[in-house]
């Protein structure tokens, strides 16, 4: 966005929340979709079992009532933090519509089916940048990082990728959720959802 452009928000109101913030999640984010290039870019936030946070971008591959997914390497740091202490949050900005939502809980991995599904949809190059970069770990120059992609490449010349047993999906399970609403004079618009059973309450709270 350039300098002096303003946001097009709108009020998020009391009347027009949705009882599910799943919905509205997916009402916020096919509405970003319409004019962000990217709108699967999220952060993501973990903590380490020593409570040290540690957060970094990834792309949101899945999301419906079950949780929101994004695939990476078991062995990462991040995989090593969520090994440890199972929580995470995820973070979403859209600056031209002026919102933010944040997302609270507990982390799962996906099936080994569900991985291995999505894995197989991914385009080649990625499956072997996949299986060549042992993620987070140091290496001493690009030209080693190339060396073990190209001997990967040979491996495999004319035979499918199968995913490694390192990389697959995690799952975020939602306990709470807030939805932050830009509108003029800093008075923004939070709602902020708690799962009680099977059913979410929400408060407005404070900007
Ligand atoms: C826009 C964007 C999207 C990214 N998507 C992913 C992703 O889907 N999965 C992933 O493992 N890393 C992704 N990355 C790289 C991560 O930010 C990070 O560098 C990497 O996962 C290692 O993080 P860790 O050392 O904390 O485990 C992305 C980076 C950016 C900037």
């Amino acid at each position: 966005m350039k300098q002096g452009d303003e946001p097009t928000w709108s009020p998020l109101d009391e009347a027009e929340i949705l009882a599910d913030p799943f919905e509205l999640f997916s009402a916020w984010y096919d509405e970003a979709a319409a004019i962000v290039r990217e709108p699967e870019a999220i952060c993501v936030a973990t903590a380490d079992s020593s409570g040290q946070p540690r957060a970094r971008m990834v792309l949101l591959r899945a999301f419906d009532e079950r949780g929101f997914v994004f695939h990476t390497n078991y062995h990462s740091i991040k995989g090593h933090d969520i090994e440890g202490n199972p929580k995470a949050a995820i973070l979403w900005f859209v600056e031209e519509q002026g919102r933010q939502v944040r997302i609270e809980g507990r982390v799962e991995k996906l099936s080994s089916h569900e991985s291995d599904a999505y894995f197989a949809r991914r385009n080649r190059g990625h499956q072997l940048g996949a299986l060549s970069s042992e993620q987070s770990q140091p290496i001493a120059s690009r030209g080693e990082l190339e060396e073990r992609f190209a001997r990967f490449e040979a491996e495999h010349e004319g035979r499918a990728i199968a995913r490694p047993a390192h990389w697959g999906g995690y799952r975020l399970v939602p306990a709470h959720f807030e939805f932050w609403q830009q509108r003029p004079d800093r008075m923004h618009d939070r709602f902020f959802f708690t799962q009680d059973g099977s059913h979410w309450n929400h408060e407005r709270h404070q900007p």
